[in-house]
């Protein structure tokens, strides 16, 4: 990996630079952008970036113009100018940015935050992630050296789609529909039975970071979470993003987005 257990940051350039969309696919519900950033360094797993549309970015009449809005890249090949990030139109912003199209602009500010480091010495990494928050597992999974295991959740045989841009994944539905049907919990049970000397790496709802870290608790084994949060700058000015650690309150954007498991009390 990229990154080391003792600084796993890369640091932005300074400033709010343009990127061509260079390509947009859907994979059911969601959407994987491509862009070129050349002036960008490689990013590291679990970082994120701010973007932005180019044009028709809200500010028309009546209208104010849209915040940033933050994600995790899914893909950052070395040797390549290429950013992926995996969208889901959840609304306003989320719709524009979908909406993109090759040749469009997009302006973005990253990479942003502290993503993953590598496993502890002789565990081997359980990934696990559930909806859209799967995106930076993907650009984990490139980044190990060592062969992971994907464990993916989502509520339906369309969301599903998703569990394609991971390599080799088990996956579990909601409704059945496509792999095992209930939780991916589910499945990290499966794995731990069969050999429990792992570490976690997870992203996804809240309720199911949640019983990712409790199920870190109660085994005692360590775990690294990449939280959402609401984030208006990403870079530490507006505090939009502070959440509860049992080390104090710490802004997720410069300290996470990914934290210890067992830093949490709980994951909300
Ligand atoms: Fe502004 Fe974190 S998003 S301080």
């Amino acid at each position: 990996m990229s990154a080391t257990r003792a600084d796993p940051r890369v640091r932005a350039p300074f400033g709010r630079r343009a990127a061509t969309v260079t390509g947009a696919e859907r994979h059911g519900p969601y959407v994987v952008l491509r862009c070129a950033d050349p002036a960008g360094p490689r990013p590291a797993a679990g970082q994120f970036y701010m973007l932005t549309a180019g044009t028709r970015w809200g500010g028309g009449q009546d209208e104010r113009p849209f915040l940033p809005r933050a994600f995790s890249v899914l893909r950052a090949a070395v040797g390549s100018d290429e950013l992926q990030f995996m969208l889901e139109d959840v609304g306003p912003g989320t719709r524009r940015l979908c909406e993109l199209e090759p040749g469009e602009e997009l302006l973005l500010v990253g990479p942003l935050g502290r993503g993953f480091v590598a496993p502890r010495e002789g565990r081997r990494a359980l990934l696990v992630g559930g909806g859209v928050g799967i995106a930076p597992l993907a650009i984990l999974q490139d980044q190990l050296p060592q062969t992971s295991t994907v464990l993916l959740g989502f509520r339906d045989g369309a969301h599903a789609a998703g569990s394609q841009l991971l390599a080799d994944p088990r996956v579990a539905t909601d409704d059945g529909s496509v792999g095992h049907r209930g939780l991916v919990t589910d499945l990290i049970e499966q794995e731990l039975a069969a050999d429990p000397h792992a570490e976690l790496f997870a992203c996804g709802p809240p309720p199911m970071l949640e019983a990712v870290r409790a199920l870190c608790a109660d085994r005692a084994i360590p775990g690294q979470l990449a939280l959402e949060s609401g984030m208006a700058c990403g870079y530490g000015a507006c505090f939009g993003c502070v959440v509860a650690t049992r080390d104090g309150y710490l802004r997720l954007c410069l300290d996470g987005p990914v934290l210890e498991a067992a830093r949490l009390g709980r994951v909300r």
